[in-house]
């Protein structure tokens, strides 16, 4: 509930505010009171507000917002962009909460837009679609999914929210099956800028729904996915982790897989350098191996089976086990550098011997229990954007102009303090750097950033492609005249900054 008084000082603050920027038209707090929200609006010491902010997965991505607004419909959400969109403010728009970087889902000096009471999970029995809110988070749809019988193409860590997810792209155990998240939306329920709701699907207004497939939260508010489902079985596999020694060994058959994986499009593989003290006290080579189809220790790892391990957690189970079993802990602060690169044996080797160099500088600069690194290698096979997104409709991440088989490459460290994330940044900058710079003098470097892995500071949505990005901007212009979407939004990423 709202406190009187707190709500008191910051309607001062904002008409000050207001005053002495000599605006014409009101701040976004006051224009949501002024269009009855007032019971959906929190402030600075409000408890809802407090524990709003507290719910980001990164402990570097809450801002400090003029107020929170949390619509209970779409009808709320038409009046709040309406409010917003005629006012002086600024805004961003919330979903899950697992952005990791600074003023990816948050905003200074402006009003958060916050989604988390669009709790709907439901599934149609004969269409098997199933209508998710942008509320809960994946492991919350997978339960309420797998009770119906039904699965999606959702996160692999169930606490990642559905709205980043889906509109930047979405790779899941079942892309080889299925394509990504967002190439499995079939409908998404849209709030316009001027306050229309609309449906985007192949039908009606089919550039808006190609576009939101990628184009993230530039065209407007998505308020309900609905994903094409599909019959759940249990799946085999999970986390296992050998020795640095055997990582070349590894890196052989990451290749060899990422170059096969069409004919086995139900086995997915993660390839994780990592060092993690609380697990391990050196660097390991953590890798996730999982048949969506449930088949026990299929071919496809057969080699990789044959390394010896130090952590194996293989078993078979439900969607929702294994996207609860290694939830990455909220409550740290984040880096994450992410790049592209040709499936190259050499390239992978060469950037993990980088991250040991990296790891071993960072250990005399920080306690060796205070930081964490991944250095991570997911199969991206030309088949995926060729044959499964382009017969689904296609998208605007522009995968499908990559000829090579790819991998997708994500560094990340956490670490505890802001001091100490200032600290780390720069070798993960240059970690990135030095990675692309040797990819591309192999010839192996693939231009493409996938946004939801990107940092603040890169650019994906420019590399999805001059055609695609003349797109996006095409359908930005037709459904949102005024760019409301892209000039108010000030974090994010947007089309106007590419
Ligand atoms: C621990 C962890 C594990 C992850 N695992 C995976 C993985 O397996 N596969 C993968 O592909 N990615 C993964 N990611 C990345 C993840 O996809 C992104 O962080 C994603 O943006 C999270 O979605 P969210 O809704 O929680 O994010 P938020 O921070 O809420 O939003 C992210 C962005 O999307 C916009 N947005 C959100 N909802 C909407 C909406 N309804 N309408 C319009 N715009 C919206 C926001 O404005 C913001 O710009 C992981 C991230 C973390 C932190
Ligand atoms: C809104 O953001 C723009 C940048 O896009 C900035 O110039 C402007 O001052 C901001 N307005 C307010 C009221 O903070
Ligand atoms: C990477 O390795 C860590 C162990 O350090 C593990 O907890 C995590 O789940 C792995 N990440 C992925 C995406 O496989
Ligand atoms: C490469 O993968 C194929 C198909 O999965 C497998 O049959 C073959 O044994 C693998 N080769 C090597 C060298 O691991």
């Amino acid at each position: 509930m709202i406190s009187k008084a707190s709500a008191c000082v910051a309607t001062a603050a904002l008409l000050f505010q207001g005053l002495s920027s000599a605006a014409a038209t009101t701040g976004g707090c006051q224009a949501l009171a002024a269009a009855g929200l007032s019971s959906q609006i929190y402030y600075p010491a409000d408890a809802n507000y407090i524990a709003r902010e507290a719910s980001y997965w990164a402990a570097n991505a809450p801002l400090s917002p003029l107020c929170i607004v949390q619509p209970r419909n779409t009808a709320e959400v038409q009046k709040v962009v309406k409010a917003i969109a005629g006012s002086s403010g600024n805004f961003t728009v919330r979903s899950g909460g697992h952005g990791h970087w600074r003023g990816a889902s948050d905003i200074h000096n402006g009003v958060t837009i916050d989604l988390g009471l669009f709790t709907d999970v439901t599934v149609d029995k004969k269409t098997m679609i199933a209508s998710i809110g942008p509320g809960p988070n994946w492991a919350t749809v997978f339960k309420t999914l797998e009770a119906q019988g039904a699965m999606v193409a959702g996160g692999r860590d169930g606490g990642v929210g559905i709205g980043g997810f889906l509109t930047g792209g979405g790779n899941s155990y079942y892309t080889g099956m299925q394509g990504f998240g967002a190439d499995n939306v079939v409908n998404f329920e849209v709030v316009l800028a001027d306050g229309r709701v609309v449906n985007a699907n192949a039908k009606t207004n089919s550039d808006l729904w190609k576009a939101l497939k990628g184009g993230s939260g530039n065209f407007g508010i998505v308020t309900r996915f609905d994903m094409q489902a599909f019959t759940a079985v249990p799946l085999w596999g999970g986390l296992s982790a050998a020795e640095r020694k055997y990582g070349d060994t590894i890196i052989t058959e990451l290749i060899n897989f990422t170059n096969n994986n069409a004919k086995n499009p139900e086995d997915a593989l993660i390839v994780n350098f990592t060092y993690n003290p609380g697990m391990f006290t050196e660097i390991v080579v953590a890798m996730v191996t999982v048949d969506v189809k449930g088949a026990v220790a299929p071919p496809a790892f057969e080699q990789i089976a044959k390394v010896p391990t130090v952590l194996a957690d293989l078993t078979t189970r439900s969607m929702s086990n294994i996207a609860t079993s290694y939830l990455l802990a909220p409550g740290s602060q984040n880096v994450w550098y992410s790049l592209t690169f040709r499936a190259d044996r050499d390239i992978v080797s060469h950037i993990a011997a980088l991250h040991d160099e990296m790891v071993a500088k960072l250990l005399t600069v920080l306690p060796a229990a205070d930081f964490t690194t991944q250095c991570l290698f997911q199969p991206i096979p030309a088949y995926i954007a060729q044959d499964r997104s382009n017969a689904k409709g296609g998208n605007v991440l522009g995968l499908d102009a990559v000829k090579d088989n790819a991998l997708l490459w994500l560094i990340t460290a956490a670490v505890q303090t802001e001091e100490q994330l200032a600290i780390i940044t720069p070798y993960i900058s240059e970690l990135s750097a030095a990675s692309n710079a040797y990819a591309k003098a192999k010839g192996g470097a693939v231009d493409w950033v996938y946004l939801n892995y990107a940092d603040g500071s890169q650019n994906p949505l420019a590399s999805y492609g001059a055609k695609n990005v003349k797109f996006m901007k095409d359908v930005a212009k037709k459904y949102d005249p005024k760019a409301i979407f892209q000039n108010k939004v000030t974090g994010a990423f947007r089309l106007n900054r590419i």
